[in-house]
């Protein structure tokens, strides 16, 4: 049993280190000097603030820190130990011992560890901002470099490790989390980005009661067409609103749009669209975003 475990974890540990020489070597020949990227990073809407998985790897590296986990970057860490120790009076191997880093002068004392004229040039401390860039890439960071590793393309997996790092016998005090919104952004309410086709797909649950060509006809309820911006309860070729829904007066914004869709009998009591709502608010977004295509 316990030959059989130490077989398997050798294996293991022997494929570990084999792609790893894999992932550095094939990042040597065709990555040295691209960014990691996809080309387009999603899919993106006029006028409109780019949410969730992008924006959240740009966040910046304090708000990064003050998020991360200090376990999770010693498990990243494990990448880190083909060539380095981290532990106090750890012996320098391919890399230099790392323990306490964090805030001293990049590429100096580490007992005697040789570093290349690269890092050496590039001076400087190890600060959190400084440890950041080297780990996204070491070799844009100092070219010429000895250390051949690819670099962790992730902003948060960079924070987890330096937090590590961090940990071993330095412990310097995190930077203040940045306030989130930048001046000019887009207000906090437009939360989620719509997608028009998807929301064309989703308005078929509408097509009971509406609607939306230009020039259709009202049903059970009013004709769409170009009902985004308009006022609620309008001229809609004569349709009989009920009098819950004039009583709102306003425009159909989109905060008013989002805000109706969740809740029909909610917005306005006594309406005469019985619908439920759509509770899901991309649904909503994508309904909306296709509102607006219509006019
Ligand atoms: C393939 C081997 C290898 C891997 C993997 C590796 N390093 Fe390195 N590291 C080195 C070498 C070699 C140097 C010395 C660089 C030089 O002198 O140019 C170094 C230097 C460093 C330094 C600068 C130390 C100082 O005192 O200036 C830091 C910090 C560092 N590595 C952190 C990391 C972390 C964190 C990881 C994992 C995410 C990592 N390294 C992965 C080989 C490696
Ligand atoms: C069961 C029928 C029914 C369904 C399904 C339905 N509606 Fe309605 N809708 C109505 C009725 C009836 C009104 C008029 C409400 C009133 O006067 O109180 C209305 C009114 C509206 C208005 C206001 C129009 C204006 O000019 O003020 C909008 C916008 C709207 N619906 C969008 C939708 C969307 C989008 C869906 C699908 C997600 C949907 N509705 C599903 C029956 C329905």
């Amino acid at each position: 049993m316990d030959d059989r475990f130490n077989t398997i974890a050798g294996w293991t540990l022997f494929g570990g280190i084999v792609a790893l020489g894999l992932s550095s070597l094939s990042a040597h020949y065709f990555l040295a000097d691209k960014e990691h990227r996809p080309e387009q990073m999603g899919y993106a809407i006029e006028g409109v603030e780019e949410e969730g998985g992008a924006a959240a790897a740009d966040l910046p590296l304090p708000n990064l820190l003050a998020a991360g986990d200090v376990k999770a970057g010693e498990a990243i860490f494990a990448k880190c130990k083909a060539c380095h120790t981290a532990e106090q009076g750890g012996a320098n191997g391919i890399g230099p011992n790392l323990y306490g880093v964090v805030g001293e002068a990049a590429a100096a004392g580490r007992g005697g560890y040789a570093f290349s004229d690269a890092l050496k040039a590039k001076g400087g401390n190890w600060d959190f901002a400084n440890l950041d860039a080297w780990l996204k890439n070491p070799k844009a960071y100092a070219d010429g470099t000895k250390m051949s590793f690819a670099g962790l393309p992730k902003a948060q997996d960079r924070a987890n490790v330096i937090l590590y790092l961090n940990s071993l016998g330095t412990n310097l005090p995190l930077p203040a989390p940045v306030a989130a919104p930048a001046a000019g952004a887009a207000p906090a309410a437009v939360a989620v980005v719509g997608d028009a086709a998807k929301g064309e797909a989703t308005f078929a649950k509408c097509k009971a009661c509406h609607t939306i060509d230009q020039g259709g006809a009202n049903g059970i309820g009013p004709n769409l067409w170009a009902v985004a911006g308009e006022k609620v309860a309008g001229d809609r070729g004569g349709y009989a609103f009920s009098d819950a829904l004039k009583a709102k007066g306003g425009v159909w914004d989109d905060a008013t749009l989002d805000a109706w869709l969740l809740g029909p009998a909610k917005f306005a009591a006594g309406t005469k669209m019985t619908f439920a709502g759509l509770p899901d608010a991309q649904q909503r977004a994508d309904v909306i975003a296709y509102l607006n295509t219509k006019k």
